[in-house]
């Protein structure tokens, strides 16, 4: 008997298809987790998970008693409660490497559009409201190049980030994060600061730390009062790095001047959100690593690791590794 597997909001095609030879595979978008009683029942029987930003809690592990392996078709896990997971001596799985200069490029993109105005001033054309052959000041953006850069979270992410800031804009980097990186120093110039600094001293500040209960909440109103009335703040890590009420009070109040966000505290973002109004910022709906070649290497990634854990061996990209010691 082929061994049950549930696939959940993303699996490319094509590997989804080739799992389905050798698994019992059964795929699920949009649902209830918690209720829908066909996902409740395969849950029951399966022995690995493969999917995006599924919530692996105590609450569903209570119903999935076979389960050997949850492989994130993700770089980010903070859809896993790790501590429950090894508790049961359930391995956990990850797609780093793989997506880092596509998400990198997002961000970077996301800052040059947010600097520039690029999406207000492409609907200010497609309007018919470019009517005097030049443009006035008040549709003039502000430089990238030669600016400061200030990088919190220097994880492969944040120096692909680093790396497109010095080689290609010339830019001065600061950067802040769990440990100092002398390689990064070295090869990027950055400087490595304290976070209050980094937030007074940048043109640009860019988070791409992961979602932690450290970095849940990371920056909020003190921290948005201590940047530059003229910085502008992206955010390409996970919505909850910060708090988004402060958020629109700090662009509300003009103490920064712009945000560029792919993430949002609430995603699907509400409708109704005030971000939305806001001509000074720029919003993509968590797009990150959503390229059609990357999107697909990080689903192969994900079913190499998956097929690993259920055939018994160690899954290349093993969030905590202390679980498969016990598996040994
Ligand atoms: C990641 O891989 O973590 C991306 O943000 C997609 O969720």
């Amino acid at each position: 008997m082929k061994k049950k597997v549930i696939a959940y909001n993303r699996v490319e095609k094509p590997v989804l298809e080739d799992l389905q030879k050798r698994y019992d595979v059964e795929f699920f978008k949009n649902i209830d987790t918690k209720k829908d009683p066909v996902f409740l029942k395969h849950l029951s029987q399966a022995e690995g998970i493969i999917g995006l930003e599924l919530v692996v809690d105590r609450e569903l592990l209570d119903q999935a008693p076979n389960l050997k392996i949850v492989s994130n078709v993700s770089v980010g896990y903070n859809n896993l409660n790790l501590d429950e997971l090894k508790r049961r001596n359930i391995m956990a799985t990850n797609t780093p490497g793989v997506l880092t200069d596509t998400v990198a490029d997002t961000v970077f993109g996301i800052l040059i559009a947010t600097a520039r105005r690029i999406p207000e001033l492409d609907q200010f054309v497609k309007n018919g409201e470019w009517t005097s052959e030049a443009v006035e000041p008040d549709q003039f953006g502000t430089n990238v190049h030669h600016k400061k850069l200030g990088i919190i979270g220097m994880g492969r992410i944040g120096q692909a980030i680093a790396k497109r800031a010095h080689f290609g804009f010339d830019m001065d980097i600061l950067y802040h994060s769990r440990t100092q990186k002398p390689s990064v120093e070295e090869k990027f110039a950055a400087t490595y600061c304290e976070l209050n600094e980094l937030l007074s001293e940048s043109d640009f500040i860019c988070l791409i730390t992961p979602l932690t209960p450290e970095t849940e909440g990371l920056i909020g109103k003190r921290e948005f009062q201590l940047m530059k009335k003229s910085a502008i703040f992206i955010n390409g890590s996970r919505g909850k790095t910060v708090v988004e009420q402060d958020l629109i009070d700090a662009l509300k109040a003009g103490a920064i001047a712009g945000a560029g966000l792919d993430v949002f505290e609430k995603e699907p973002i509400d409708p109704g959100n005030p971000l939305l109004k806001m001509k000074n910022v720029v919003s993509t709906p968590h797009i990150g690593s959503s390229t059609h070649e990357t999107e697909l290497e990080m689903s192969k990634l994900a079913a190499i690791n998956l097929e690993a854990g259920l055939n018994g061996e160690k899954p290349p990209n093993l969030i905590d590794s202390s679980v498969w010691e016990m598996h040994k």
